[in-house]
């Protein structure tokens, strides 16, 4: 069991401290000693109350946060300070960091996005100096990681073929690539990679009491400069030690430390199948021209449509195997039945994808020129137009608040 994390809560707002009191109280290693409504109470309550974290707001009369950080990072130089905060603009982060924080969270913050953060700055505190610490938040501040879950209800439609060849292709154009192996029974990705792992997601999740972004890190396995994989249990039975709570820790984790995560699934709609869906930012739904593919990932969608709120990731078309002359079936029937556009289509052809699985290498580094290859490209590079629409959509600071 984790040693109990001692909080002090910050915030002129009664109603704040109050709901941030609540969500805290949901977490079993927390624990709230005190309360300040400004800078100049906290540091007063510091006298008494030994708290490892501050969460500190910064907009507050009497004494501001970054000038109560700065003065707490001065007086109080083993007490971290998180800053959550409603303001996005780069500038407060930069005057936080440089008054001593250790963090800075987006408002509103969710129980998880707080207490990984909380996890990292209290494991941290011992053996990170505050420069790393800001070179760290500084690489977090810009990477926008986009996690793609890959989806089908149909076994055996070449789901993971898709998952492997995005991943080593968004590698290919210069991304910062994990691969995250949650088909937890039979994940072949690793085989796929021609990846031999030693320890898998079954083990973090078995070997750690506390996840974090570099604890996953060292559980994962370099396929090539800019590819990482996580893979999947070694055997099935290891499966249980992976609970749906650990996979969203997991994929959190990953968050800012890639510019991609890529997840692959199994065809089961069970719990964490929709703790992978929850975590992720866009979704792959792999069909085939096939009526039962086509019925049961209309089945599929219905059920994601079912649960909604807590799914907010778009999911998007991609036609497998593709073919011409497939049984009748047009893409625009396909279309039809999924009620909405095919994102991208990869063709059809079994031999060569055959080939690239038992050789183990992903066909759009064996064989770039190949027209399988070049669609595969055009995915990731719509994959990376799609964030790009986003940025511009959305702040791009917002992309930091924890989900
Ligand atoms: N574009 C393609 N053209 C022809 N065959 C393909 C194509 N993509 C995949 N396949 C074949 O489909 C089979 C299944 O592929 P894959 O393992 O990627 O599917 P999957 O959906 O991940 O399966 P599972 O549900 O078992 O995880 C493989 O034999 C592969 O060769
Ligand atoms: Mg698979």
């Amino acid at each position: 069991m984790a040693s109990t994390i001692k909080v002090m809560i910050v915030d002129d707002s009664d109603e704040v401290r109050e709901s941030l009191r609540m969500l805290l109280g949901t977490l079993e290693v927390v624990e709230v000693l005190a309360e300040a409504r400004n800078g100049e109470e906290a540091l007063r309550r510091l006298e008494v109350a030994h708290p490892d974290i501050v969460l500190m707001d910064l907009n507050m009369p009497v004494m501001d946060g970054v000038e109560a950080t700065e003065r707490i990072s001065a007086a109080f130089p083993h007490v971290a300070v998180i800053v959550l905060s409603v303001q996005d603009d780069v500038e407060y982060v930069r005057r936080s960091m440089r008054a001593g924080a250790r963090d800075y969270l987006f408002k509103p913050v969710t129980a998880d996005g707080l207490l990984q953060a909380m996890h990292e700055v209290h494991a941290s505190s011992t053996r990170r100096t505050s420069q790393n610490t800001v070179a760290l938040l500084a690489d977090r501040f810009t990477r926008q990681t986009r996690v793609v879950a890959c989806v089908s209800a149909k076994g055996g439609v070449g789901k993971t073929t898709v998952a492997v060849n995005t991943a080593a292709a968004l590698a290919d154009q210069g991304r910062r690539v994990a691969f995250v192996d949650c088909d937890l029974q039979f994940g072949d990705a690793a085989l796929m990679l021609n990846a031999k792992p030693d320890r898998t997601l079954a083990d973090l999740c078995h070997d750690a009491a506390e996840i974090d972004g570099e604890l996953v890190e060292g559980y994962m396995l370099q396929v090539s400069t800019n590819l990482w994989l996580l893979p999947a249990p070694l055997r099935p039975e290891a499966a249980e030690y992976v609970s749906p709570g650990h996979l969203r820790l997991v994929l959190q984790a990953l968050r800012r430390r890639f510019d991609f995560v890529v997840v692959d699934t199994a065809p089961v709609a069970n719990d964490a199948f929709f703790a992978v869906l929850e975590s992720s930012d866009d979704v792959l739904c792999i069909s085939t021209q096939n009526v039962a593919v086509l019925k049961n990932n209309r089945l599929l969608l219905d059920l994601l449509e079912q649960v909604g709120a807590e799914l907010e990731a778009p999911v998007r078309h991609v036609l497998t195997r593709a073919s011409s002359a497939r049984g009748g079936i047009r893409v625009r029937d396909v279309e039809q039945v999924l009620n909405g556009p095919v994102f991208a289509e990869i063709d059809n052809d079994y031999p060569f994808v055959e080939g690239s699985i038992n050789e183990g290498v992903p066909f759009v580094w064996s064989h770039r020129g190949h027209r399988l290859s070049k669609q595969v490209f055009v995915l990731a590079a719509k994959l990376e137009e799609e964030t790009g629409h986003r940025l511009h959509r959305r702040s791009p600071l917002r992309r930091l608040a924890p989900r």
